[in-house]
């Protein structure tokens, strides 16, 4: 049943291009302009006129949740807040009926997302859930949702669920900033285009293994790893941290890359791995100019990449490539080969990368 492969680790992350495709199937179609999530029609409203949305949830499902973040306050214009679930539920959050919460979940039963999504609700608040497994508990408690589709997860880390999570969130951060007026139709639809390209540009993602496999055999040993980006691949640098961490044993920390000044620079000496996610995008000179403040300081950078790359390239130890996309989907395809890394890492450590210890799929207890 895992099709092949060693682990469902690597089942799963191979499996992004079909799970992201299966996630936009049927609601998204970049020629005629259509993008319909059926969970949103009788809540358009409350989603249209809410006057903040919050996102709460866990772990990875959280890091989509900081993913998305952007995307609505960059295309619909809306105050965003992303809460830990376990930290929205006791401190006695302002929420009300003009609040749009979103709770993310691939299991559906996270303990403490439900906790959150009960006090939201009691508070008048609407609850959409965007979850992956079919008719577990969060699906039953919200008052409408998406499901993510990208099929059953079985590798504790999460892989396929993250990705299809930021899938359903981008439609419909791009949905709202239309209906809203502040996504003009001409971009509305070349974004529409971007989105629908993402699974063929994961199947090239994919294609870095052999040249990760290289670099996962240099770094195997070390004790700890920084990951670092900026704007939309801030919360990248959390989850490559998060997936090393998990499954290899080794400390790593995310952080975005501006903040390195403020402490984790300290850390950086010639035995630091630093990981940068550096693709093309609006704050590339400044990641640039943050892979050099590193470099100054002898630590050693891997940086992930957009094709024909060359400033990086020229002062980088290694490089990933990934294709081109617009900056809003660059998570989906740069979380690919920090996952992949992770995943070899592990493997030549000989850690169980399926069943890692001390962590359970469902966190079912707080
Ligand atoms: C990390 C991981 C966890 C989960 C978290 C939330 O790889 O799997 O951090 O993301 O426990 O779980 P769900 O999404 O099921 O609510």
């Amino acid at each position: 049943e895992k099709g092949g492969y060693d682990h469902f680790m690597l089942k799963e992350i191979y499996e992004q291009p079909k799970s992201i495709a299966d996630c936009l199937r049927g609601r998204l179609d970049a020629k005629s302009g259509r993008l319909v999530l059926g969970g949103l029609r009788d809540y358009m409203n409350k989603f249209q006129n809410a006057e903040r949305i919050i996102i709460t949830a866990c772990g990875t499902s959280w890091h989509a949740g900081l993913v998305a973040e952007y995307l609505f306050e960059e295309f619909a214009r809306v105050p965003v807040e992303v809460e830990y679930a376990s930290e929205f539920r006791y401190r006695n959050p302002v929420v009300g009926e003009k609040d749009f919460v979103i709770a993310i979940s691939q299991s559906g039963e996270t303990a403490d997302t439900l906790a959150a999504i009960e006090l939201a609700k009691s508070k008048g608040a609407t609850i959409f859930g965007v979850c992956n497994v079919v008719g577990s508990s969060i699906p039953r408690t919200t008052h409408a949702g998406s499901y993510t589709h990208a099929g059953p997860e079985i590798g504790v880390a999460s892989t396929k669920a993250f990705t299809a999570q930021i899938s359903v969130l981008a439609m419909m951060a791009l949905k709202l900033g239309y209906q809203r007026g502040t996504l003009p139709e001409s971009k509305y639809i070349q974004l529409l285009h971007e989105l629908e390209a993402i699974p063929g540009k994961v199947e090239q993602a994919l294609k870095t293994n052999d040249a990760i496999k290289y670099i996962a055999e240099e770094y195997k040993n070390v004790r700890n790893a920084l990951y670092l980006g900026r704007g939309y691949n801030f919360p990248v640098a959390l989850e490559g941290a998060l997936k090393l961490k998990e499954i290899s044993y080794i400390h790593a920390e995310g952080y975005p890359a501006a903040e390195m000044k403020h402490g984790p620079i300290a850390l950086i000496d010639e035995e630091m791995p630093v990981f940068f996610i550096a693709t093309k995008d609006s704050s590339y000179e400044k990641v640039v100019s943050n892979i050099q403040e590193v470099k100054a300081r002898k630590g050693k950078v891997i940086a992930v990449v957009t094709e024909g790359d060359t400033q990086v390239k020229a002062i980088a130890d290694h490089v990933i490539e990934v294709p081109a996309t617009h900056e809003a989907f660059a998570p989906l395809v740069a979380v690919v080969p920090l996952q992949l890394l992770s995943y070899h890492i592990a493997v030549m450590r000989g850690c169980n990368v399926d069943q890692p210890r001390n962590l359970a799929k469902s966190v079912t207890v707080e």
